[in-house]
């Protein structure tokens, strides 16, 4: 008898997981569904708008007594900037316990390039080539976030950036929106994983949705004017990779986007992200955005504004509170419909249920300290941020640098600055925490002696350090000089007219170098710069951007040859500001650039080219790629093929080269760019070793968007490009057939 009961549950047992195993996802799915829709139809308007609220904590990571208040009445549905696992349990706690529905509060934070650990400025993340790296940071930032109760990151920072004089570059990974789609779709996979609602992952917010990058002349928040054409091709591509990620919510810009500002667009909010994408999460506003439809000339009073956003598909308002207090009335007059305003907090609800929140919304406070800067995160903060380092000069081979030197002259305001290597937005990031070039020169080489001198100020007028600074050079075999920006000269707010080296810093380096010593420049920075001197008269050159918490450290690696350095550039480095937008992936034109015609698309006084290409970096080694092949020479429409070159290592160390496929539609229907990255693949060598490299090449790949704004692939001759950079290719043709 207890036998058949055995086998009958066996039975069930097995039929059960038959029915369930395949769907799991979908049906966790439907439950989320069903619980979200149970909840929505208790709830009063009151409680619904609530949902609707985010506001901002205090700076040091409290919440305000208002929170308290709020959380209570279910008035308040997320803050931003309150962390700390003990913190936010105390406001959870109310939320969870004393509101009438019990539904919890979504804790976000901007969790950029690390929350506690932090990593290179994505930008310099994006240098290094290596998706895996941005994701293994993500994930890295994702744990310690999570044990601090942040749930959710304002990030990845997806807009595509062609004018570095806008501070932001430095949050994006750069110019190109393969790159860049491939640095979103990582990072949205190391802060979410496969399912976020996991104790280590928080979900993801891609921003800012969208063109933010395109202000106008470089000025943050200013207004844009980009062509459908455009944003599909340019601006576009990051965001879809994040949703085809999974990316769980999105964030609207502060920009005026062709005559409608972002937070109020139904084109891109809706037509586009839900219409198009079939985005299921939801979007926040920026900070304020909301408030700012007035300023913007689109909203007449608040009502207004919250009616904007509200119905072109903004679903939480960041810091403003126009939801909350206008949607009642709109309501009532029928200028906004309870539907619209139901699906905004069922959007809401859905993720707080995706994270798991209904059933574990506390974050467990014996956890946080060890989950928080532990020595496995602070060796992947020093690993990624030496695969950031992008060597761009080194003369005679001058770098890297011999260990048993007897002295280094280190030289320079950033040789020592720890706040500095944090770059902007370091979240939860401790000044102490930072290694500087100076640390990381000694650590390493503790028996050698070291003449810093500070030399001046980043952004001063005076030249009174210079003197020492000299003097340091005099007395050592050799000179590094760290110079750049300061890390607040880039990030929000932080546009710049001039790139070239504020203050006083390119005399400093042209009175130590003429010391006639052997020397070094360490650039530091958080966008490209004008370095025109230094990159004619400067023996060795190391970007190096702001390199987090290790930085000093991996800086020393990379300068005494414990890591050869690997990285490409991810932007474009111009000449001049005059140039700008200047980008790899342009168009032809009618005249393009001939030295030798003055009827031609250049300027008078300077050269049309980059002073450094997109894609560009040295090694301490040497490559020779050779032996580009197609696997077909003609494909049909809707074929694709491989495509292979060799990658060998000619040098006498072991390093890395990020071998680099490019297209180009030779003639379409519409005009295309000389060059399109498609491909890339960053490889170890041995010396002396020898790689075959293939690329597949869809037909995807080589589609556009034709005249009637669909995408498509068009039949024709393409050039089919493969290098080191976006410059030095090999090439072959390619055929794509008309069936
Ligand atoms: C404004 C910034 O534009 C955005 O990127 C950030 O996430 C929010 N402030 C919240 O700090």
């Amino acid at each position: 008898m207890k036998s058949a009961k055995l086998i009958c549950l066996v039975i069930l047992l097995a039929f059960l997981a038959s029915t369930l195993s395949a769907p799991v996802a979908s049906s966790s799915q439907d439950r989320i569904e069903q619980r979200v829709n149970a909840l929505l139809a208790r709830m009063t308007l009151e409680e619904k708008l609530g949902q609707l609220q985010q506001l901002d904590g205090e700076a040091n990571g409290n919440f305000r007594p208002e929170h308290l208040q709020m959380a209570r009445q279910g008035l308040l549905g997320s803050t931003l900037n309150v962390r700390g696992a003990q913190k936010t349990n105390q406001l959870q706690r109310i939320a969870v316990t004393e509101s009438r529905l019990k539904i919890p509060l979504i804790f976000g934070f901007d969790v950029i390039h690390g929350y506690r650990t932090i990593f290179p400025i994505p930008l310099g993340e994006a240098a290094s080539w290596d998706p895996a790296a941005a994701e293994r940071a993500a994930g890295i930032a994702a744990a310690e976030a999570r044990a601090a109760g942040v749930h959710w990151t304002f990030a990845p920072m997806v807009d595509i950036a062609r004018d570095p004089r806008w501070g932001r570059i430095t949050e994006g990974s750069g110019e190109d929106p393969y790159l860049g789609s491939l640095m979103a779709r990582a990072r949205v996979r190391g802060f979410q994983g496969s399912d976020y609602s996991a104790q280590d992952k928080i979900v993801a917010c891609a921003k800012h949705w969208v063109a933010y990058g395109a202000a106008e002349a470089g000025r943050d928040y200013n207004t844009t004017d980009v062509s459908e054409r455009t944003l599909r091709e340019v601006y576009f591509p990051p965001f879809k990779a994040a949703v085809d990620a999974g990316v769980g919510t999105f964030m609207s810009a502060f920009n005026d986007l062709n005559g409608v500002p972002s937070s109020a667009n139904p084109f891109t909010l809706t037509e586009v992200l839900r219409g198009e994408w079939k985005f299921d999460g939801f979007v926040v506003s920026d900070y304020t955005s909301v408030e700012e439809l007035m300023k913007h000339g689109l909203a007449t009073n608040g009502a207004d504004a919250a009616r904007e956003a509200l119905s072109a598909g903004v679903d939480m308002e960041m810091v403003s509170r126009l939801y909350n207090k206008h949607a009642g009335e709109l309501l009532k007059d029928r200028q906004l419909s309870q539907q619209t305003i139901d699906e905004a907090v069922r959007r809401i609800l859905r993720v707080k249920f995706r994270l798991g929140l209904f059933d574990k919304p506390y974050a467990d406070e014996a956890l946080e300290p060890a989950a928080i800067f532990n020595s496995a995160n602070v060796a992947a903060a020093r690993d990624i941020a030496a695969r950031s380092i992008v060597l761009l000069k080194n003369e005679r081979q001058v770098l890297p640098l011999d260990k048993t030197v007897r002295s280094i002259a280190l030289i320079g305001p950033l040789a020592d600055s720890r706040q500095d290597m944090l770059g902007s937005w370091n979240g939860d990031g401790k000044v102490e925490d930072a290694v500087t070039l100076l640390q990381g020169i000694k650590s390493k080489l503790p028996q050698v002696r070291i003449n810093y001198a500070k030399g001046c100020e980043v952004n001063s007028g005076k030249t009174d350090g210079f003197e020492e600074a000299l003097r340091a050079a005099r007395e050592s075999d050799v000179t590094i000089i760290a110079v750049g920006e300061s890390a607040d000269m880039s990030g929000e707010a932080a546009s710049r007219s001039s790139l070239d080296l504020p203050g006083r810093q390119l005399e400093l380096v042209k009175a130590v170098q003429a010391t006639g010593k052997p020397i070094v420049v360490v650039l530091m920075n958080g966008r490209p710069l004008t370095i025109n001197w230094l990159a004619e008269n400067s023996p060795a050159i190391l970007e190096t951007w702001f390199g987090g918490s290790q930085a000093g450290n991996a800086i020393a690696d990379v300068l005494f040859a414990d890591v050869n350095p690997g990285g490409k550039l991810p932007v474009t480095f111009p000449r001049a500001v005059g140039q700008i937008p200047l980008y790899y992936n342009h168009k032809n034109t009618g005249r393009p650039p001939d030295a030798k015609n003055k009827y031609t698309s250049k300027y008078l006084d300077v050269d049309w080219r980059p002073l450094f290409p997109f894609g560009y970096g040295l090694s301490y080694t040497q490559f020779k790629i050779t032996n580009l092949q197609l696997s077909a020479q003609r494909i049909p429409l809707n074929g694709k093929l491989t495509v292979t070159v060799e990658v060998e290592n000619t040098g006498k160390r072991a390093g890395d080269e990020v071998v680099q496929l490019y297209i180009r539609d030779v003639a379409a229907s519409v005009t295309r760019p000389v060059k399109e990255l498609k491909g890339f693949q960053r490889v170890t060598l041995q010396p002396g070793e020898k790689k075959r490299v293939e690329f597949v090449l869809t037909a995807e790949q080589l589609g556009i968007w034709n005249r009637q704004m669909r995408f498509t692939v068009e039949p024709g001759e393409f050039k089919v490009m493969v290098g080191a950079n976006s410059e030095d290719l090999l090439e072959t043709a390619l055929e794509v057939e008309k069936r």
